[in-house]
C-alpha cells in the first residue's frame, strides 16, 4: 500500500509536460511521460522552463492547473535557451553522457549559461518550496540546481534522477571542470539512475577522481559528505497504457496499419530523431536482411516514426539529412512498383495510435547505440497480443536490456547481428514469441512506473526501499 504522502512532493525538470486542456500533446520523452503519470498522484507542483523565449529575464511564474497537477513555469532568454539548452544541456552534456565525445562540443559560454539558468532557476522556485517538502531534480539539465539551492539555505530532503546514461569515468573526464559538476552533485541526499551500469561508472568516478567511498549499501563519502545512490529502472505505466492499447483509436490505428500492410510484416521503429537512437545503423541493418534474404524483399517492411528533435542544434539537422539520404537510397535500390521497403515518417503520434501500430507490427526494432532506459521497448511489450505476441529486437545498450533479458538482444553496430536478428524473429514459433513475451510482460507490468516512483520517493524519505532491505 501506498502511504499517504506527509509532505508535498516538488518536481523540478527542464521541460514540464503537464496534461494541456485541449489534449495537445506531441512527441514526448520518456521523462515527460513517467512523470505526468507520476504527479496525478502526488500534492505538490512541477517546475519548470515554459519553453518559451523572452527579451529580457522577468522571473514571472505561469501557474497553471490540469488533471490534479499544478505547474509553475518561466519563461528564459533567448542567449539562456542558446547556452543552456541548446548549448550545454544538448551540445555537451547529451553527446558526451551518451558516449559521443566526437560530438560533443566544449564552449565556455555554454557552461556559463547553464550555471546562470540554474541559479534563475534556483532563484525562482525557492520561494515555492516549504521546509517540509520533498525536492525531486530531474535529468541532465539540472544537475547543479540542488547545490544552487542549498545556497540559498533550503535545507529539506533533494534528490536527483538522471534519465540518460552516466558516462565511464575515462570519458567523463574530457569534460573541461567535470569535477565541478559532478562534486555539485553531492548536494543531493538521494541520486538515482536507470541501471547499474551508470551507477557503477558514477561510483568510479567518485573513487577514482574525487578520493570518495562507496558502500555496498549504496552510501557514498566523499570527504564530509555522504549521499545515497542507487539504480531505480523507469517503467511506463502499465495500466494507463493497456488502456490506451485498448482504446477505439488504438484498434483504429491497428486496423489501419494491418490493412495497409496487405498481408506483409510489419517491422517498427519509433525514437525521436537523434543520433543516439542509432536508425542509420538500424536502416542498414535493415537493408543487409533484404540483401541476405531476397525471398523476404517484397513479405515486409519497415515503419519508421521519428519526429524531429532540437533542430536548432546542427548535428541533430545533419543527422536528419542522413537519414532523409539513406532512406531514399535503400528505397530507390529496392522498391517495386507495389512495394516500399521503408516507411519512414517524421511526425509524432499519440499514444493510442502508436499503442495500434504496436500490436499491429510482428517485430520491434529498437537499437539505440546508448539509452538510459528506452520506454518504448517497454511499451511495444505492452501492447501485445498475449495470443499472438510480436517479437522485440532490443540493442543491449539499452538500459531496458538488463530487464528485457528475453528480448532478442543485438549489437546496434553490426548490420549482422540485425539482419539475422530480423530473421530469427519472423521464423520464431508461437509458442517461443509466446514464452518471451509473457516474461518480458511480466517485468513490464511488475516493474512500471508507479514501482519507480514508490522506491526513489522511499529513498528520498530515507525509507529503504524493498530491494534494498533484501539486499543488505
Ligand atoms: C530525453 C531526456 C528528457 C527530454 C526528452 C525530450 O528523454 O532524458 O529530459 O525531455 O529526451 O527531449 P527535449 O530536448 O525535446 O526535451
Amino acid at each position: 500500500m501506498d502511504r499517504d504522502p506527509v509532505s508535498r512532493l516538488i518536481v523540478i525538470s527542464n521541460r514540464v509536460a503537464a496534461p494541456k486542456p485541449d489534449g495537445e500533446g506531441g512527441a514526448q520523452g520518456g521523462l515527460a511521460v513517467a512523470l505526468s503519470a507520476a504527479l496525478r498522484e502526488y500534492r505538490g507542483l512541477w517546475f519548470g522552463w515554459s519553453g518559451n523565449r523572452i527579451d529580457e529575464f522577468t522571473g514571472k511564474i505561469d501557474f497553471q492547473r490540469h488533471d490534479g497537477v499544478t505547474s509553475a513555469t518561466i519563461d528564459l532568454e533567448e542567449q539562456d535557451v542558446e547556452e543552456y539548452y541548446n548549448g550545454y544541456a544538448n551540445r555537451t552534456l547529451w553527446p558526451l553522457f551518451h558516449y559521443r565525445i566526437d560530438l560533443a562540443e566544449y564552449v565556455r559560454s555554454f557552461g556559463a549559461g547553464y550555471e546562470r539558468v540554474n541559479e534563475r532557476f534556483a532563484d525562482t522556485v525557492t520561494p515555492l518550496i516549504d521546509p517540509d517538502d520533498l525536492v525531486w531534480i530531474h535529468d541532465y539539465h539540472l544537475i547543479p540546481l540542488g547545490a544552487q539551492l542549498r545556497q540559498r539555505g533550503l535545507r529539506n530532503r533533494m534528490g536527483f534522477f538522471l534519465h540518460i546514461p552516466w558516462p565511464p569515468a575515462r570519458l567523463l573526464t574530457s569534460l573541461p571542470a567535470h569535477e565541478h559538476l559532478v562534486l555539485s552533485l553531492l548536494a543531493y541526499d538521494v541520486i538515482g539512475f536507470h541501471t547499474k551500469e551508470w551507477l557503477e561508472s558514477f561510483q568510479n568516478y567518485v573513487e577514482r577522481e574525487l578520493g570518495g567511498h562507496c558502500e555496498p549499501d549504496g552510501t557514498i563519502h566523499v570527504g564530509e559528505r555522504s549521499v545515497h545512490a542507487a539504480a531505480y529502472p523507469i517503467g511506463i505505466d502499465y495500466k494507463e497504457f493497456r488502456e490506451a492499447a485498448e482504446s477505439e483509436a488504438a484498434q483504429e490505428a491497428f486496423e489501419r496499419l494491418r490493412k495497409s500492410a496487405d498481408g506483409r510484416g510489419t517491422i517498427i521503429g519509433v525514437d525521436r530523431l537523434d543520433y543516439s537512437k542509432g536508425l542509420e545503423e538500424r536502416f542498414l541493418g535493415y537493408r543487409r536482411f533484404l540483401e541476405d534474404h531476397e525471398d523476404w524483399q517484397g513479405e515486409v517492411f519497415l515503419l519508421q516514426i521519428a519526429p524531429p528533435s532540437r533542430g536548432e542544434v546542427h548535428t541533430y539537422e545533419k543527422i536528419r539529412e542522413s537519414l532523409d539520404e539513406l532512406s531514399g537510397r535503400i528505397n530507390g535500390e529496392f522498391a517495386a512498383v507495389d512495394w516500399v521497403p521503408i516507411r519512414y515518417v517524421n511526425q509524432g503520434y499519440g499514444r493510442e495510435d502508436l499503442a495500434g501500430f504496436y500490436r499491429a507490427s510482428q517485430i520491434a526494432l529498437v537499437t539505440p547505440l546508448r539509452d538510459g532506459m528506452n520506454l518504448v521497448a517497454k511499451e511495444y511489450v505492452a501492447a501485445q497480443d498475449p495470443e499472438d505476441p510480436g517479437v522485440l529486437i532490443l540493442s543491449r545498450f539499452a538500459g531496458a536490456a538488463l530487464q528485457l533479458t528475453d528480448a532478442l538482444l543485438v549489437n546496434p553496430y553490426s548490420k549482422e547481428e540485425i539482419s539475422d536478428a530480423i530473421k530469427q524473429a519472423l521464423d520464431m514459433p508461437r509458442e517461443e514469441r509466446i514464452r518471451r513475451w509473457r516474461s518480458m510482460n511480466e517485468v513490464v507490468k511488475q516493474e512500471d512506473v508507479v514501482w519507480w516512483r514508490r522506491n526513489f520517493v522511499a529513498a528520498l524519505q530515507g525509507e529503504a526501499t524493498q530491494d534494498e532491505r533484501a539486499a543488505g
